[in-house]
């Protein structure tokens, strides 16, 4: 008898806002809360937490709606035999809205997670503050958005953005490191479009303003998107794999036997003319394992590539300039973006790569007044903080403050690698001859000819790696082809490397 009471509620819980709403759901093209949760996790590894928890509140005669486990579905299970806590919100209960015991669910797997060193995965999926509840949903997000900052830099925590998310809620899923949207059911916005239509006369649809594409290209918010759930998920799953449990662990390296690891198709990759343009991401695939290489970001400030690879099975970051792109020049977003991919490797013990090919930070008025100062001081910073072994290959161009910042020797880097075609210099060859031999030129019969010897004069002293390799600034020029089996080794003996850094409460990164 007792039994059947508990086979009752468990079976009403399981059915969320009822039949209707989960039909409608479908219509969508949505999944339900449940659903999502069995595509994530390996099959009968889900514990509930929490399925029993009703709302309190007697507002607006909210008493006579109650859900078992009030909108959101919350425990713990694996993902490929990986533990993980999770909550995944319920649209099917009064739209998966926001308030106290929604929250307290979401808080009690939080600091579970955060005690045990476990990742956290959100699926969010809600219409916001339980408008019903008034300000104890405020209250209840900002629990949430404690919670999330304590954790961070503890536990890898990831938000999947399945259904609208919107006002202070985009605030949660903001705070993770990583967030993934899906295409055309999706949505993030801290004001909708009729409140913008009100106060800024814009007509915007909601997926014009917030929907993954946007998110992907223009504002960067996002870092990934599913053409559907299930590609959602499975791109979720493919990201858990690259990170460790907390920041006191190693991500597990895959099993690799070493084979052939030169790549001869390297030698030829850069263009004989300096100035014309190649696709990084052939060189990245080229060094990784075999299609190993996971893009963050793929769709925004394209002139840095970032994302996570495996090199003989050891997950590491990439971070490379991508000449096929307003020539790999750092710029504003390009620096953020870079920046808070160092910061995350470097928070959870995944090595670094950095593939330089960079002509300088981009000039311009709108650069500097957007503030390419602190914005490039941000990926400077991220640099310098970093204690996890740190390996740059300049390819080519390697020139100004950027040679500095893109993780030279001097700011902690632990091996550095040039191929014979890097130009390591204070600038482009024509540019210094203009400069340095002015008065020269100017006062010769034939300036042209007098700037393009002075270019190649000054081409011959830096346009190469052996100036700096005969500072050290270069541990060593190498060919392409052996560039694999290099970083393969150098990685390997970086493997126990230790830093100590100075005691402080925390850095003041220029934000
Ligand atoms: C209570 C809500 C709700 C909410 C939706 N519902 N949002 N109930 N509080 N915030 C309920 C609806 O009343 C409806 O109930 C059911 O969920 C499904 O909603 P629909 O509107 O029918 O669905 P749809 O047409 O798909 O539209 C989804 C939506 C819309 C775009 C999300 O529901 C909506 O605009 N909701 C309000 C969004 C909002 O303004 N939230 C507050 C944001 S401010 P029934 O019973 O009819 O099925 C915020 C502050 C956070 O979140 C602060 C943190 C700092």
């Amino acid at each position: 008898m007792k039994n059947k009471e508990l086979e009752k509620k468990v079976a009403e819980s399981k059915i969320g806002g009822g039949k209707e709403r989960i039909e409608a759901q479908h219509k969508k093209g949505k999944l339900t809360a449940r659903e999502r949760l069995e595509l994530l996790l390996d099959s009968n590894s889900f514990e509930e937490i929490g399925g029993l928890v009703t709302h309190r509140s007697t507002n607006f005669g909210l008493e006579k709606t109650k859900f078992l486990g009030d909108g959101v579905v919350t425990g713990y299970g694996t993902v490929n035999g990986r533990l993980i806590y999770v909550y995944s919100q319920d649209f099917t209960v009064l739209g998966g809205s926001l308030a106290e015991a929604h929250a307290e669910k979401i808080c009690k797997i939080m600091d579970l997670a955060l005690k045990n060193g476990v990742p956290i995965i959100g699926l969010n999926d809600s219409g916001g503050a339980r408008i019903q509840e008034g300000v104890v949903s405020l209250g209840g997000y900002a629990d949430i958005f404690y919670r999330n900052t304590k954790a961070s830099g503890v536990v890898p925590q990831l938000s999947a953005i399945m259904g609208p998310c919107a006002g202070g809620a985009v605030y949660s899923p903001a705070l993770t490191d990583f967030i993934i949207m899906t295409k055309g059911t999706s949505y993030m916005f801290v004001t909708g479009p009729s409140v913008v239509k009100t106060v800024t006369k814009e007509e915007v649809s909601s997926e014009e303003l917030g929907g993954a594409d946007t998110h992907m290209s223009k504002s960067g918010v996002s870092h990934f998107a599913g053409e559907n759930e299930l590609d959602t998920i499975n791109k979720l799953k493919t990201l858990i794999s690259y990170l460790p449990q907390n920041c006191e662990e190693r991500p597990s390296n895959l099993p690799y036997e070493l084979d052939n690891e030169e790549r001869p198709s390297l030698e030829t990759i850069i263009p004989e003319n300096p100035n014309q343009p190649y696709d990084v991401k052939n060189v990245i695939s080229n060094l990784a394992d075999k299609n190993s290489f996971f893009e963050v970001q793929q769709e925004y400030a394209e002139n840095i590539v970032v994302g996570f690879a495996r090199l003989a099975g050891r997950s590491i970051g990439v971070i490379a300039n991508q000449p096929a792109v307003l020539a790999g020049v750092l710029d504003v977003n390009a620096s953020t973006k870079g920046a808070r991919f160092v910061r995350f490797c470097d928070a959870f013990n995944i090595p670094l790569l950095v593939i330089e090919d960079v002509p300088g930070f981009l000039p311009g008025t709108d650069q500097e007044w957007n503030g390419i100062i602190s914005n490039g001081a941000k990926l400077l910073y991220a640099f310098c903080e970093a204690t996890v072994p740190r390996i740059t290959i300049i390819t080519r161009k390697a020139y100004g403050g950027a040679y500095d910042v893109m993780n030279s020797k001097h700011i902690g880097a632990d091996m550095n690698f040039a191929w014979p075609s890097a130009e390591i210099a204070v600038m482009g060859a024509k540019g210094a001859a203009e400069i340095i031999f002015k008065k020269e030129i100017k006062s010769s019969k034939n300036p042209i000819k007098k700037l393009q010897e002075k270019e190649e004069e000054y081409a011959n002293l830096f346009a190469n790696p052996y100036n700096a390799a005969s500072r050290g600034y270069i541990d060593e020029v190498i060919a392409p082809s052996s560039t694999r089996k290099k970083l393969i080794k150098a990685f390997k003996i970086s493997e126990n490397k230790k830093i100590k850094i100075p005691q402080k409460k925390h850095g003041n990164i220029p934000l």
